[in-house]
């Protein structure tokens, strides 16, 4: 039998040892919305648990244009975090400079492979060994839908085609609301042209066109088609969407101020973060025309190398952390978006995150799950951010015509 003091020592050993290897884990992330903040603040709370110090390094930005910005001087200065929030072929291209840390004994202790999707494990190593971590899967190709706006405006059921959305954001206009949430910002001027290609074009053209990018497919009839109702999307936007950060423009659907916002869902978090219920108050469908197909965009944490024992102990903590069940649960519960770890129980999700779940399932059988261009899932950095702008720049000029917007894009598809 074990006496009191015996069982007393022990205790003090195991906190010693635990003491002895807490680290600190500074973790560069851009997650500082009301919705965003909750989610993060949860992996917080775990890794403190563990007994490791949390260093917060949120830079703010939408999209995290500004947090990759001063990512590249930390580690140009020979001082990166032990995280950070980096995503699709970035992963390959900062593992390419050498200064990404190998997961592997992790990934093998906790059984990634077995536990993540193949293509999502794929995009995680470089060379076949880890060197990133990831947190879940958002869908882009979202409509948020205010439901005591529709009504007012006599507007039932959601649109499903772009012709009844057009028809639909005209009555809600004359019942004096903004049909449109927009914030003009390039990334959100993106997220919504991509949703646009594919429901103009299908999942078929929008790889193509957007993923292989195709030139023949980029200057096309139904690019134009494409550009044409981005456009008519701007008409119903109001004119102080210039700059208007992405939360804000949730924040217009939660008020009842606006009908509709394409975004992904980091905007749901949002609307729970507000204690809004979905089927209740807002509703989460599908933008039109893209109800058969799912744009992914998977978050995920790249590790640096790093020298101290400790600190590298408390970064496989968090690597572990990130893809434990019980962080993939509470944590995209706040966030919007669904656990990318297979097989995990969803009874506690809302009907949105049920639903892309399914969603997510029938697209990858159907050949219609397709890699969100605009949060760089899918081509080289360089022109993705070339045909972001050219995008922006159509949809701020209206002097330009549809026939240079397809020269542009066409163009920026080309830089390297
Ligand atoms: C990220 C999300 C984030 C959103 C808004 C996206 O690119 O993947 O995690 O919430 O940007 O900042």
């Amino acid at each position: 039998m074990v006496t009191l003091s015996q069982w007393a020592s022990a205790v003090v050993c195991v906190v010693a040892v635990s003491t002895a290897m807490a680290g600190e884990v500074e973790v560069l992330h851009w997650w500082t919305s009301g919705g965003e903040a909750r989610s993060v603040g949860e992996l917080k709370k775990i890794m403190q648990r563990k007994g490791h110090t949390w260093k917060d390094f949120a830079v703010t930005g939408g999209g995290g244009d500004n947090a990759m910005t001063v990512l590249k001087s930390r580690v140009m200065a020979g001082n990166p975090p032990a995280a950070a929030q980096i995503k699709g072929p970035a992963i390959q291209a900062w593992a390419s400079e050498g200064v990404l840390a190998n997961l592997d004994a992790t990934a093998r202790a906790e059984k990634w492979d077995r536990l993540l999707p193949k293509a999502v494990a794929d995009s995680m190593k470089y060379k076949g060994r880890y060197v990133a971590a990831p947190v879940n899967v958002h869908r882009v190709n979202w409509m948020w839908v205010n439901v005591a706006v529709l009504k007012q405006a006599g507007v039932t059921g959601v649109p499903k085609t772009w012709e009844a959305f057009f028809a639909d954001a005209e009555k809600i206009r004359k019942a004096g609301f903004i049909p449109v949430a927009h914030g003009g910002q390039d990334w959100q001027d993106f997220t919504t042209f991509e949703s646009v290609v594919l429901g103009v074009g299908g999942a078929r053209f929008y790889q193509d066109a957007l993923v292989k990018l195709d030139p023949k497919a980029l200057t096309s009839q139904t690019m134009a088609q494409a550009l044409a109702t981005f456009r008519k999307v701007k008409r119903y936007t109001d004119a102080a969407s210039l700059g208007r950060d992405w939360n804000l423009a949730t924040a217009m659907v939660i008020q009842e101020k606006s009908a509709f916002q394409f975004m992904g869902d980091w905007a749901k978090g949002e609307f729970t973060a507000a204690g809004k219920v979905p089927g209740k108050h807002y509703l989460c469908a599908a933008a039109p025309g893209t109800g058969n197909a799912y744009t992914f965009n998977v978050d995920s944490f790249a590790m640096f190398k790093l020298k101290d024992a400790k600190a590298q102990k408390a970064q496989s903590d968090l690597a572990a952390a990130i893809m434990g069940a019980e962080f993939q649960e509470v944590f995209n519960l706040n966030k919007g978006s669904i656990p990318v770890r297979l097989a995990m129980d969803m009874a506690k999700f809302d009907d949105c995150a049920k639903l892309s779940s399914q969603d997510f399932m029938a697209a990858s059988k159907a050949g219609s799950l397709l890699p969100s261009v605009a949060h760089g899932m899918a081509i080289r950095p360089a022109a993705e951010i070339a045909i972001r702008a050219a995008v922006s720049q159509f949809w701020n000029d209206d002097t330009l015509r549809v026939a240079d917007g397809l020269t542009r894009i066409a163009q920026a598809a080309e830089v390297r």
